[in-house]
């Protein structure tokens, strides 16, 4: 498949995180309930994708849900979290023939309903031979608790404070193989990180777009991906 104009194959970002916000501005802008804008949001997910496949991306994290968004009204949490069940439900045997491993990052507590659960683990056994591309889904997902997460392992294992470097703690996060986003985008306008992969973003490159979440699609990834390989990145040294 032809790349689109202005975009290098060789340069294509390796993973590229999204962070999906601005549902409810959308909504809101129409007159209509918030949870209207997480509905429209399922577009723009898997138009995404297809531009990621396009691409030739071989990682997508979307971070679909904060460890910070239980403090929203119940009535919207509980519409996120049959939304994401319905999403699987819905859209997991067409990533499964585009070739996509469909893999999950975040904390599963209690507060995550077993329905969701078991689609969760029924989706990771359906795909989880697949190459083309990995879709991660950042739910219940938050940056600071990842990093706990890591160094209760840590301690767990026994590992000696003299041990402890970079890679003993990589080694612990919830996806240790998927190497750092090269790319971010966020969406709405906002300049903020909002707890998403604090550990893997120390050199990626963000982009933020005023496009609010529903609104989004393969052209605006490809925009990014365009700004993105304008950019020189130089991880501390001096390029000459
Ligand atoms: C992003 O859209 C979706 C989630 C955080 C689940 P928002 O719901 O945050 O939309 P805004 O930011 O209020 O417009
Ligand atoms: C970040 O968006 C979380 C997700 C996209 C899932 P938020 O809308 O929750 O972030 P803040 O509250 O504006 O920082
Ligand atoms: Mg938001």
């Amino acid at each position: 498949m032809a790349m689109p104009p202005g975009i290098d194959a060789a340069r294509v970002p390796r993973h590229v995180g999204c962070v999906m916000d601005g549902n409810g501005r959308w909504a809101s802008r129409r007159g209509l309930p918030r949870t209207e804008g997480h509905a429209a949001g399922e577009a723009a997910i898997f138009d995404t994708v297809e531009g990621a496949l396009e691409l030739g991306v071989r990682h997508l994290t979307l971070y679909a849900f904060s460890t910070e968004n239980w403090r929203r009204p119940a009535d919207e949490v509980r519409y996120l979290m049959g939304f994401n069940e319905g999403i699987l439900v819905r859209r997991r045997d067409e990533l499964h023939d585009r070739g996509v491993r469909v893999r999950f990052s975040g904390r599963r507590d209690w507060r995550v309903p077993r329905r969701l659960i078991r689609r969760m683990d029924e989706t990771l056994e359906l795909t989880k031979r697949n190459k083309v591309m990995d879709l991660v889904i950042a739910f219940n997902y938050g940056g600071r608790a990842e990093i706990v997460d890591a160094v209760r392992r840590l301690v767990q294992d026994g590992v000696s404070a003299a041990k402890v470097d970079e890679r003993a703690i990589r080694t612990r996060l919830y996806n240790p193989d998927i190497p750092d986003p090269d790319l971010v985008v966020r969406t709405s306008g906002e300049s903020r990180v909002s707890n998403f992969l604090l550990w893997e973003i120390a050199y990626s490159e963000l982009i933020f777009t005023d496009t609010l979440w529903p609104d989004f699609r393969r052209d605006n990834l490809f925009d990014a991906v365009r700004e993105y390989q304008a950019r020189e990145r130089r991880f501390g040294e001096v390029k000459r």
